[in-house]
């Protein structure tokens, strides 16, 4: 059977880069998408040895044009794409404070129109194919409002809710959706966070994430301590939920 050919952006560390390196072991054919191109090669050179074909693209996700100029170059090089996993994202605090509005608007866009530019131009191919899958890596911060983290939760709600749409409108053509909802994984994004309740290795995540696209999940939530706290945090007063901030 022909290696599956994914392309992930967000690879350079944290979850997409060791999604590479499983994927890599069971012998797919890889893109890779960051903007550290330097760590990209390195982890490329890692891929490769695991014995996966390994392309590199250096584009940042907000720009649309080298988002999409990654796409098409990856699928004239490996002649189609099975899965294509939005995993490029950032975290940060809002920092409306001051009044200016950077930081959250570089969030929303990242982790919005980040995912937009890296899922859409895979679209047409999945399409004349008749198969594909596409996985936008949202969070649990999408059933909540983390406090200071606005510009977050929003975007994570935003891709969420746009894949469930995207989901009924490419059903026809066979193109599954699955939706990553990781709750506290340990990786550079946490590493100086205080508080990370029922925190995961990235290396268990990776596993449940590939096991869940495998699965055909549409919306995959974990831990699952986190996911049946979802509906009680909804419950609980701003006085309690200030205390996350
Ligand atoms: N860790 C968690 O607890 C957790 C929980 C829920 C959801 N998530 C989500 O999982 C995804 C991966 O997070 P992580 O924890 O692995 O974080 P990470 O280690 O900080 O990795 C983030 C990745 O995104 C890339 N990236 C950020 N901005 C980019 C941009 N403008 N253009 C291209 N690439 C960009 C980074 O590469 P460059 O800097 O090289 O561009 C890096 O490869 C994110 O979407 C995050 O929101 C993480």
């Amino acid at each position: 059977m022909m290696s599956k050919r994914i392309f992930i952006s967000g690879a350079s560390s944290g979850i997409g880069e060791f999604l590479a390196y499983a994927y890599a072991k069971l012998g797919a054919t890889l893109g890779l998408s960051a903007r550290r191109i330097d760590r990209l090669e390195v982890i490329a050179k890692a891929c490769r040895e695991f014995g996966g074909e390994t392309h590199i693209y250096q584009s940042d996700a907000k720009d649309r044009v080298a988002t999409k100029n990654a796409a098409d170059n990856f699928i004239s090089n490996v002649g189609g794409i099975d899965i294509v996993i939005a995993n490029a994202g950032i975290g940060n605090h809002d920092d409306i404070i001051q009044g200016d509005a950077t930081v959250i608007n570089d969030i929303l866009e990242t982790n919005i129109i980040g995912v937009t530019n890296t899922l859409v131009p895979f679209i047409p191919t999945m399409k004349k194919q008749k198969h594909g899958i596409l996985v936008p890596v949202s969070s649990v911060a999408s059933f909540l409002a983390v406090p200071y983290h606005g510009g977050y939760s929003a975007s994570k709600i935003a891709i969420r809710v746009m894949a469930d749409s995207w989901r009924l409108t490419l059903h026809k053509y066979n193109i599954q959706i699955t939706t990553i909802c990781p709750g506290f994984i340990e990786t550079p994004m946490t590493a100086e966070q205080k508080r990370r309740p029922f925190l995961m290795p990235v290396e268990t995540a990776v596993e449940k994430i590939v096991s869940a696209i495998d699965r055909g999940k549409k919306t995959f939530v974990f831990p699952w301590q986190m996911k049946v706290l979802i509906p009680v945090l909804k419950i609980i007063p701003d006085g309690l939920l200030r205390m996350f901030g």
